[in-house]
């Protein structure tokens, strides 16, 4: 049976069917060491997701994980080339990252995703399509000041200048996640420390087999 909800679109043919692959996801899922799942990281830009992200995918392939990170900047180079900054762009770029992410949960993954993917009901769009253990929202959670002061890409500034319209966080909105499952204050602790707390959460919750104290 298709793990998807039934998406109704114009140009959608009725002649497509699901084809049934032989290796099942559980056949998958046993074939690692580990609980498949998103770590869904939204937060500003400059707020430490793609460094956090990136820590956290570290400490799990030297756990031995299967794992894979994608991040914003780099999808928008392929994937997502096409798409810019407006509201309805920034929708359909999480729509294809939370469709993305499903596939590599189904090949049994932890994939750690780096998305501003600033609209809470885009974020709940994809929990929706996963099981509820299957989607962890990672809140990386700085304030717009300290974004503002690191400004890593100069982004900010030309934002701040006029340069770049529908900036998140200055002229386009970021929505507070309300319950996310790992809530992370990177002005707070070190990049490490940050990302213990993500592993470490996996770690209460039974996702790893490993022992932390491997790494
Ligand atoms: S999202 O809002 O659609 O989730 P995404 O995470 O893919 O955004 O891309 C954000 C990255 O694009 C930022 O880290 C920044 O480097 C760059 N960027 C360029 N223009 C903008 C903009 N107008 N708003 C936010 N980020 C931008």
């Amino acid at each position: 049976m298709s793990p998807y909800k039934a998406v109704e679109t114009e140009d959608k043919s009725s002649d497509v069917v699901w084809h049934q692959a032989s290796v099942s996801h559980n056949d998958r899922v046993k074939a690692h060491d580990h609980r498949p799942a998103v770590l869904w990281f939204t937060g500003l830009s400059g707020s430490g997701k793609s460094t956090v992200a990136n820590a956290v995918d570290k400490m799990l392939h030297d756990l031995g994980c299967k794992t894979y990170l994608l991040d914003g900047d780099n999808v928008r180079h392929g994937l997502n080339g096409d798409l810019g900054f407006s509201d309805s762009d920034r929708v359909e770029n999480i729509r294809r990252i939370g469709e993305v992410s499903k596939l590599f949960v189904d090949a049994g993954l932890l994939v750690s995703t780096a998305f501003i993917s600033p609209f809470a009901a885009d974020r709940e769009m994809v929990r929706s399509q996963l099981t509820a253990e299957q989607f962890i929202e990672v809140f990386i959670d700085t304030p717009i000041e300290v974004c503002e002061q690191r400004d890593p890409k100069g982004l900010y500034k030309k934002a701040r200048a006029g340069e770049i319209k529908n900036f998140t966080g200055i002229d386009s909105a970021y929505e507070l996640p309300s319950q996310p499952e790992v809530h992370v204050k990177t002005a707070e602790q070190s990049v490490e420390a940050c990302a213990m707390q993500v592993v470490q959460y996996l770690q209460d919750k039974g996702y790893l087999k490993a022992a932390l104290s491997s790494i």
